[in-house]
């Protein structure tokens, strides 16, 4: 008998807590991490160094289709300091610019672009499981994880979460804007019709809205199936 992999699916809105959670429990459980959201980044980028902008003509979609299915993109580096690489350049700290997330909620929604993350994730995760996370990881990519987590939390809280990282990397925003930019994103990832983020069969709700990240840790890690794991 084969043993499946050890495969955890962290999904849920920006700003819950995923990267944080997902790259510890990768540490944690010595699983691989894989931000599926960087995947989704990687392609907007092309998409914004090529000029094109939130409102996609046909022409303009059938570029970044093309970007996605011709996307060099890795990574490198232990989960908590890992490096995204594209094409050999280092874009950990591009992909993180507003404009750059925008985007990657318009182009995620195209269902050839997503067709084919899914099938690099899938390449990617299968064989040596991990800890992935991303809005679709439990419903799509893999709804027979070992285990399913979608992380919540209170819309203010995501968002100062979110203000608070963008001003310790010096990026000046409005508080206003950084909660509408959040709902604007909330709004697309949950209502497109391919893959719409939300909650996978048999998930667990987590709420981080009062929880501090090893609270959360620990909390999923009581959820795994087996006997107990001490840190
Ligand atoms: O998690 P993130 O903020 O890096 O994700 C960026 C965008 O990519 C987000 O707006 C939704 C999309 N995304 C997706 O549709 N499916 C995933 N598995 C991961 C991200």
């Amino acid at each position: 008998m084969t043993r499946r992999p050890l495969l955890i699916a962290i999904d849920g809105p920006a700003g819950a807590g995923k990267s944080a959670t997902a790259r510890e429990l990768a540490v944690r459980l010595g699983l691989p991490y894989l931000d599926t959201g960087a995947m989704y980044r990687a392609v907007a980028l092309l998409a914004r160094r090529a000029g094109l902008g939130p409102e996609l003509d046909g022409e303009g979609r059938r570029a970044v289709v093309g970007f996605a299915e011709r996307l060099g993109v890795g990574f490198r580096g232990d989960p908590r300091a890992q490096r995204v690489i594209l094409d050999g350049e280092d874009v950990t700290e591009a992909l993180r610019a507003p404009e750059v997330s925008q985007m990657a909620s318009v182009v995620s929604a195209i269902p050839e672009v997503r067709r084919e993350m899914v099938r690099r994730q899938r390449e990617l995760a299968a064989r040596s499981g991990g800890v992935v996370e991303g809005r679709d990881i439990g419903t799509v990519v893999f709804p027979d994880a070992t285990l399913k987590v979608f992380l919540t939390a209170e819309p203010e809280m995501r968002a100062r979460r979110r203000f608070d990282e963008l001003a310790r990397r010096g990026v000046a925003a409005s508080w206003e804007d950084v909660l509408e930019e959040q709902r604007e994103r909330d709004r697309r990832d949950s209502t497109r019709p391919d893959s719409p983020m939300r909650p996978a069969e048999g998930a667990v709700i987590v709420d981080t809205s009062r929880l501090s990240l090893s609270e959360v840790v620990e909390a999923v890690v009581a959820l795994l199936p087996g006997p107990p794991r001490t840190p």
